[in-house]
């Protein structure tokens, strides 16, 4: 492996655009265009008015067999300052791995870090055992080599470091990479995928350094942001249809993305593949760990600057990301501000528009793929799970947060799901703050937010989704082909600040036969609760005798508990409502193991 090239944070005119040899990886005919737009760049850089850099471009890596080398670097972000950094096979990110559907992989990753880790496919469909949680771990000097058949749809997926504690450092200093996945489905339609030419990877991330240019972790003070590891990032597009794989890769921040000038265009893809059809837009919400896939028509615009921005002042607050992260006056996030960034439009990165190249893309594709979501009167089971801050007050926005009132401990296993179930996973925030919630092994779809459907950005396949404070996010999802009896998969908020401090839970998928009857049922149908919205008092009553409910407590948005009490025998009971506040709450139910979340309105 070659060492990877740093780039320069002066204005550069020479192009850097791949750290390893070109050859390996590109046909001929792409190397023309590479050359042909590099000449093109070169010849553009001097009219910047504004210290542009050019965006690196990972290189790829494909085939059945992957040497991945996670590696101790040094990188200039800032010109003259060599910042510590962990890359993979180089000394910042790592490379991007194009796979194909259906083919049998093989992967080595060697741990050159004095730190143990891991590796995680987030996004991928494998087995528990090859899925690179916090319990496989790869000691320092030491190897792991997961093999699997990709059974995924082409999308856009990526790697990155899951050691228990440690994600967020590891991710922070550099260790990401993208998954590009291949399919004949996508390959007949007329998208642009020359990977550097039409085709570009795009990981967006902040980061805080300190007065060293170093990296700090954790921090809410990210002021510096990047793509693909290159500040104030520009990249030379050619005047045709463009396809840009977007991922955030932050550890907290969300993103509005969208055009300078409000130039709409269209996500194509989510995070496990392609939707439907083109989703015509000027604004997608990108949380971390999340990926889109859109088309940008370049095709009039050539000779003209574009920024792609993050428009993050139309963000309601309560979103790390937007002027003030929480719900609720008196919250304080440590360090958060001053930034720029927060509820402010910025720049992410700059396009300037040449000509376009020799078989350009110039349309916006009609129809993409199939996409049959699961219908929901096919699920075994629903999983209710409340995420609240592990204490109230002015500083609950700095976590802990809890899943279901509890911290991730390693050895607790929080569900065990039989092999084939399909599940909806009903999600309420009882926290001040949005928690992008993530799951390992599958793919899902979402079925509502507070009871409403999604948006067309959201109809596609989901591994992340943002649940904002006081919304209860339903998404249903089916746990086929691995079953494991020793190795759990992970489900967690991907801000990486809560995922290390614990907010995290684990469940493994079990044949069958292996299942316990310990299994929840939700009959949220069987309780009625009335009036709702209600002005003094309200009337919980169960429909259904063999539900003993032993206990409430009511939630407001902070995650404060503003009542509770326990029920007598009854099968019908209510309680006042005169001393609260008027707002919506959550009303949690508890009868032993199960659990029931309800929304109230007090008017
Ligand atoms: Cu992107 Cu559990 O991770
Ligand atoms: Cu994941
Ligand atoms: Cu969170």
């Amino acid at each position: 492996m070659e060492k990877s090239t740093n780039i320069n944070n002066e204005q550069t005119n020479f192009f850097v655009l791949y750290y390893e040899p070109f050859g390996k990886f590109l046909t001929r005919d792409n190397l023309v265009r590479i050359q042909i737009i590099s000449f093109l760049i070169c010849s553009i850089t001097f009219a910047n008015t504004h210290a542009q850099n050019q965006v690196i471009i990972p290189v790829t890596l494909s085939g059945t067999e992957f040497e991945l080398n996670l590696q101790y670097g040094t990188h200039q972000f800032y010109s003259g300052f060599d910042t510590e950094t962990m890359g993979v096979n180089g000394d910042i990110l790592g490379p991007t791995l194009i796979l194909n559907r259906s083919d049998f992989i093989e992967i080595t990753v060697n741990n050159y870090l004095a730190d143990t880790t891991t590796i995680h496919w987030h996004g991928m469909h494998v087995s528990a055992a090859n899925d690179g949680g916090p319990h496989t771990t790869i000691a320092p000097f030491s190897s792991w080599n997961p093999r699997f058949t990709v059974l995924d749809k082409a999308g856009t997926y990526w790697y990155h470091p899951h050691l228990h504690e440690k994600t967020n450092l590891h991710v922070s200093k550099g260790i990401a990479g993208f998954i590009i996945v291949r399919d004949s489905e996508e390959a007949a339609l007329n998208l642009p995928r020359t990977y550097g030419v039409d085709d570009f990877p795009l990981v967006i991330q902040t980061k805080t350094f300190d007065a060293n240019k170093e990296i700090v972790v954790p921090s809410n003070a990210d002021t510096v942001l990047m793509v693909n590891a290159t500040i104030d990032a520009a990249l030379q597009v050619p005047a045709q249809v463009v396809r840009l794989r977007l991922l955030n890769g932050s550890s907290q921040r969300n993103f509005n993305i969208g055009l300078s000038g409000n130039q709409s265009f269209y996500q194509i893809g989510s995070d496990g593949g392609l939707l439907s059809a083109p989703n015509a837009i000027n604004r997608l919400k990108l949380t971390p760990g999340e990926r889109a896939e859109i088309l940008v028509d370049f095709s009039s615009r050539q000779g003209e600057t574009i920024y792609l921005m993050s428009y993050a002042s139309a963000f309601s607050s309560g979103i790390y990301g937007a002027a003030s992260p929480g719900i609720g006056p008196g919250l304080v996030l440590n360090g958060y501000n001053p930034n720029p960034m927060n509820g402010t439009d910025f720049n992410i990165m700059q396009f300037t528009v040449a000509s376009p190249g020799s078989h350009p893309v110039t349309e916006i594709p009609l129809t993409l793929v199939d996409v049959s979501p699961i219908s929901e009167s096919s699920s075994h089971i629903t999983r209710n799970l409340i995420l609240t801050p592990a204490s109230m007050g002015p500083n609950s926005l700095n976590g802990k947060f809890l899943i279901n009132n509890v911290s991730f401990d390693m050895d607790v296993l929080n569900y065990t799901i039989p092999l084939n179930n399909t599940e909806i996973w009903s999600i309420t925030n009882h926290s001040p703050i949005a928690h992008p919630f993530h799951i390992h092994d599958v793919q899902f779809f979402i079925l509502d937010r507070n009871g409403l459907p999604p948006i067309a950005a959201e109809q596609g396949r989901k591994d992340v989704v943002l649940i904002h404070a006081m919304e209860t996010v339903r998404f249903i999802t089916k746990f086929s082909d691995f079953a494991n009896d020793s190795v759990p998969y992970m489900y967690h908020c991907h801000m990486l600040t809560h995922e290390d401090d614990g907010m995290m839970g684990q469940f493994k998928v079990v044949s069958a036969t292996s299942v316990d009857s310990e299994v929840e049922h939700d009959d949220g149908e069987a309780i009625s609760i009335y009036p709702n919205p209600a002005t003094t008092r309200v009337t919980i009553s169960m429909r259904q005798k063999r539900i003993q409910l032993k206990s409430y407590k009511l939630y407001n948005a902070l995650g404060q508990t503003v009542l509770e009490g326990n029920f007598s025998s009854s099968s019908e009971f209510s309680f006042d409502l005169k001393k609260i506040p008027s707002a919506s709450y959550f009303l949690v139910l508890k009868s032993g193991k199960q659990q029931f979340i309800k929304k109230i309105t007090k008017i």
